[in-house]
């Protein structure tokens, strides 16, 4: 039981949540965005993240203090809070990035944790080692050896009020990350980053991303706060957090800005390309397009990193909104309309239905089907498994409109795709409260075939007939060949 991470409220894997933070003495409203603050290049103050932005926590790196004599002397002077100026909780990272980088970093992790510890860190992170994507297995494992090691470690220390991150490695094996997933959530430790996700999103990997997150989401328990660590494009918050993370940190806001890059919920564009802002932050209302593009490069660099952080903290908080109101695949669907490799992550997220269906609330608000992706999310699932609960006397008609000929039935039960067939009682309960198109598609159809299918297999002695508004041939398919199937649509042409 981890008593300092609280759920609240939750939407397929997504969750609302409380960090308590015990030496920052603050709680942090999770999903929750950490600005990543370089001491030595600092493009916002941390001062105005926090007033005018609502950063609640933010994120620093150990490791660059350590190295800069003077930053070093100041942080173990007077405390990472009071050299940043900020009140909330600092969480700091401890130069395994680098170590990735550049191959060796000269840091032992009792060193680099009891820095951590020393310089006033509220969240302290050991070294684990990002062991990229498609490394050969056997590195995979030698590395996951060391970073458990590096967890070993950590644990055995004792850092007083200070929380400690368990990163979770394993590259692109689904089984490694599923075992480092267990394995941290085994120590005592705090807070489980997913690590080594950054190059797979440098390139558009997001269906690999996602693969990478549900294994380690798979061993880790429900109750641990997950952080995506080096994720915070706008873009792809919303998949992220419905797979169950819960923490993410921002350096793409600065980054990007340096480079004269405007980031959106629907991508990055660069402000030479724009003509108009499709944003109303305080900086797109307070200044044009063509100030923007003009003003100099250091003034420029400091306008786009408040909007795109103005734009990230945005979508946190429709994100959070989304959860409160139960549509938060519907808002996932939306921002996999924005890049194909964002399609291919939600698609890859619908493949880890199951798995989401075991968190995702058995009631929620209205489902919305509005693309043919939506036919295999939780929901659809959970209803075939859930028609073993019902009772189904001898002659049933299932349709989804009228009743077809004169035979006698035993019961009428409606046929909804995507879920397919449920007795009318249960027509205002959810899901089938659903919100579906008046023309459904193939997808829909074939979902809703594969509920009958289930209802037939459940019930072997009862006949069926399925009235439908003329289904697809592959729909028909996947209905069992001994259900009677007539045409509403050939009905309607009789009368
Ligand atoms: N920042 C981005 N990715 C990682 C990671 O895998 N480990 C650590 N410690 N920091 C990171
Ligand atoms: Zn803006």
């Amino acid at each position: 039981m981890r008593d300092h991470f609280e759920i609240r409220d939750a939407d397929a894997a997504g969750r609302i949540g409380s960090l308590s933070v015990p030496r920052a003495g603050v709680t942090v409203e999770t999903p929750a965005l950490l600005p990543v603050i370089n001491p030595n290049v600092i493009t916002i103050e941390p001062r105005r993240l926090e007033s005018e932005f609502g950063a609640e926590i933010l994120i620093t790196n150990s490791y660059i203090i350590r190295n800069t004599e003077d930053v070093k002397e100041q942080a173990l002077d007077v405390g990472l809070h009071e050299l940043l100026g900020f009140n909330g909780a600092i969480m700091t990272d401890s130069g395994s990035f680098q170590l990735a980088e550049y191959g060796d970093i000269n840091v032992t992790t009792e060193e680099i944790i009891e820095f951590q510890r020393s310089i006033g860190s509220d969240i302290g992170t050991p070294v684990d080692i990002p062991t990229p994507p498609d490394v050969a297995r056997g590195q995979a494992e030698d590395e996951l050896a060391v970073t458990k090691q590096a967890l070993r470690d950590a644990e055995a220390m004792d850092v007083g009020e200070m929380l400690i991150n368990a990163p979770v490695q394993g590259s692109t094996y689904p089984d490694l990350r599923e075992e480092a997933g267990g394995f941290a959530a085994a120590t005592d430790l705090d807070v489980f980053p997913v690590g080594a996700v950054v190059p797979l999103m440098n390139s558009y990997r997001y269906a690999e991303m996602v693969d990478a997150v549900a294994a380690a989401k798979r061993g880790l328990a429900v109750d641990c706060p997950v952080h995506l660590f080096g994720a915070g494009h706008p873009m792809m918050l919303a998949l992220a957090v419905a797979l169950g993370c819960d923490l993410f940190d921002s350096a793409a806001y600065a980054l990007y800005a340096r480079d004269g890059r405007y980031l959106t919920v629907d991508g990055t564009e660069h402000i030479d390309t724009l003509e108009y802002l499709p944003c109303s932050c305080p900086i797109c209302s307070e200044h044009s397009v063509s100030e923007l593009q003009s003003v100099g490069d250091t003034k420029q660099e400091q306008l786009l990193a408040e909007h795109n952080l103005h734009v990230t903290f945005e979508e946190i908080d429709r994100i959070k909104s989304a959860i409160r109101q139960g549509n938060l695949l519907e808002l996932v669907e939306r921002r996999a309309r924005s890049h194909p490799a964002m399609w291919d992550g939600y698609k890859a997220l619908l493949d880890h239905t199951e798995q989401l269906e075991r968190e995702d609330p058995v009631s929620k608000g209205t489902f919305f089907y509005t693309s043919s992706d939506a036919a295999r999310r939780p929901e659809v699932t959970r209803h075939h498994e859930r028609l073993d609960r019902l009772s189904v006397p001898a002659r049933v008609l299932l349709t989804e409109g009228g009743t077809p000929s004169e035979t006698e039935y035993d019961a009428v039960w409606a046929v909804k795709p995507p879920f397919g067939p449920y007795p009318k009682e249960l027509s205002d309960s959810y899901p089938l409260t659903a919100e579906v198109p008046e023309r459904p598609d193939r997808s829909a159809q074939v979902a809703a075939a594969a509920g009958i299918k289930r209802l037939v297999e459940l019930n072997p002695e009862t006949a069926f007939t399925l009235a439908h508004n003329g289904w697809t041939p592959d729909a028909l398919d996947a209905v069992p060949e001994t259900v009677t199937r007539e045409s509403l649509q050939a009905v309607q042409a009789d009368r």
